[in-house]
């Protein structure tokens, strides 16, 4: 290749991959990585990454982006400020979520989906679905439609009164992505145990912030993680339960996984970095700032965390960023108003630093090795949900999006974040790295400044989940016939 092949190549990067760490020039062109390797052709531009680590950008494979809401609620987050907080992380593939409300097509769920997205993000990004109102339409002909057309991975609720779907439809859905071969993310609280809870503490008067993580105890979601387990059992179909909190229901998955089941798990930054102690040791409504679900837990669930993410129990690390403001009518203060818990809208900011806390917490705190590391952020959400090999990984032929770690001392501020939030749960805690460049599809989008470039990040169809296994025959109960 000649100078001119290359429109840029980074210089003396340490590149970290999810199996290797190697020393490597890394040679772009049209947006894609051409040739990894030392002494490469000079490209028409340069950058000198110094010895720095260089990760692929961050798949994040759980935020919420303008979803439609109830009102008052109304998402803080949009495709531009939620893909710009994302460059400025390091992560450059976002897969939010196109909700079908109750009544509603999936289809035209996922139309007005696309026009929220058109021409506004920064970053890549897929759509997973969100299955509400499982008619026999949007079973027998538009899921499976949408899933042949790159929506290959849908979530169901067992909890949100208006999301939720009971166990007889939850079978319905997933035999649709075992038809189909879909991805089915499962959210696993007991919508009846948390009601119950819930109108007890209120009789109580028990209604501040720091009562929701009462009103949802690791047993709700431990015996809904059993549930949509022994679902998917009968069903025959892999299942991945996102945002898993703590112990009991990690106990559930690693019995699933003794069983030979295929079942998949999620963990967020909210349940190594929170406690349920950040939603108020007294009655302060500031403790709606961390008011999400599953709610944080403690410090003990704290390290059973860390070690699923260490040991393989987890296969994603994602943020769910559900973004709501703190201090507006459409946020945390429903109307103006400090309110109940109950009505206060669930989900907390995290776009822009799941990348950082992993790797200064994780990677550079020692407890988690680089490798490590970039499966849990890229490789494998880009493989649980049918992106890999273009996304995810740094390799010739893949997408040239990627991280130049700068490993520096710094405090965490809101004021420094890029989303449109008016708090982090993590303000002031100090962090040892940050992206110093983050490149998407070979183009700089953060250097310690950010370059916008709205429309820049393009819709991504994605394909069939390459860590499904291969789908066995449909068992005899599944046909209907006696076993
Ligand atoms: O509290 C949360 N997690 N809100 C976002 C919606 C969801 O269930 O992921
Ligand atoms: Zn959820
Ligand atoms: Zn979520």
């Amino acid at each position: 290749m000649t100078a001119q092949d290359f429109d840029l190549v980074i210089r003396r990067a340490r590149v970290a991959t999810a199996s290797d760490t190697f020393d490597s020039d890394i040679a772009i062109r049209d947006g894609r990585i051409v040739q990894l390797g030392t002494g490469l052709a000079a490209g028409q531009r340069e950058i000198d990454a110094a010895g720095r680590v260089v990760t692929p950008g961050g798949v994040d494979a759980h935020c919420h982006l303008d979803q439609p809401m109830l009102a008052p609620a109304r998402m803080a987050d949009d495709f531009e400020s939620g893909t710009r907080s994302a460059a400025c992380g390091g992560t450059t593939t976002v897969i939010p979520f196109a909700a079908q409300e109750k009544g509603q097509s999936l289809r035209a769920a996922v139309d007005d989906y696309h026009r929220r997205a058109e021409g506004l993000a920064h970053v890549d990004y897929a759509f997973h679905l969100i299955v509400s109102d499982p008619t026999a339409t949007v079973l027998n002909d538009e899921l499976p439609a949408l899933i042949g057309e790159g929506y290959t991975s849908f979530k169901i609720y067992m909890t949100y009164d208006d999301l939720k779907l009971d166990d007889g439809q939850i079978l319905d859905v997933l035999s649709v992505a075992r038809e189909h071969g879909a991805m089915a993310m499962v959210h696993a609280e007991n919508a009846d145990c948390i009601e119950w809870l819930t109108r007890r503490l209120e009789a109580a008067g028990r209604t501040a912030p720091r009562f929701h993580a009462l009103s949802r105890p690791m047993l709700v979601e431990r015996e809904a993680t059993h549930r949509a387990i022994a679902l998917s059992e009968l069903v025959d179909v892999p299942i991945l339960i996102v945002h898993v909190s703590g112990r009991e229901a990690v106990e559930q998955i690693r019995w699933a996984r003794a069983h030979g089941l295929n079942v998949f798990a999620e963990t967020c930054p909210q349940y190594l970095f929170l406690t349920a102690e950040d939603l108020g040791l007294d009655d302060s409504y500031q403790g709606a700032r961390c008011i999400c679900s599953p709610p944080p837990r403690d410090k003990r669930n704290q390290d059973v965390i860390w070690n699923g993410l260490n040991d393989g129990l987890f296969t994603v690390f994602s943020s769910d960023h559900a973004p709501f403001r703190y201090d507006a009518p459409e946020g945390k203060k429903p109307d103006g108003k400090e309110v109940a818990f109950r009505h206060i809208p669930n989900g907390i900011p995290g776009l822009e630093t799941r990348m950082p806390l992993l790797y200064s917490e994780g990677v550079l705190a020692g407890r988690m090795t680089l490798n490590r590391f970039v499966e849990l952020t890229a490789t494998n959400p880009a493989k649980a949900y049918g992106l890999h090999p273009r996304k995810g990984t740094i390799a010739v032929g893949s997408d040239a999006d990627l991280v130049i770690w700068d490993e520096r001392d710094l405090t965490l501020r809101n004021q420094d974040l890029h989303h449109n939030v008016d708090y982090t749960p993590y303000e002031g805690r100090a962090l040892r790295a940050w992206p110093g460049v983050t490149l998407v599809a070979g183009e700089v989008v953060w250097d310690g400044a950010f370059h916008p470039r709205k429309g820049r990040g393009r819709f991504l169809p994605c394909g069939q989940p390459s860590l499904m296994p291969r789908r066995s025959p449909m068992p005899p109960a599944v046909r209907g016939e006696a076993a």
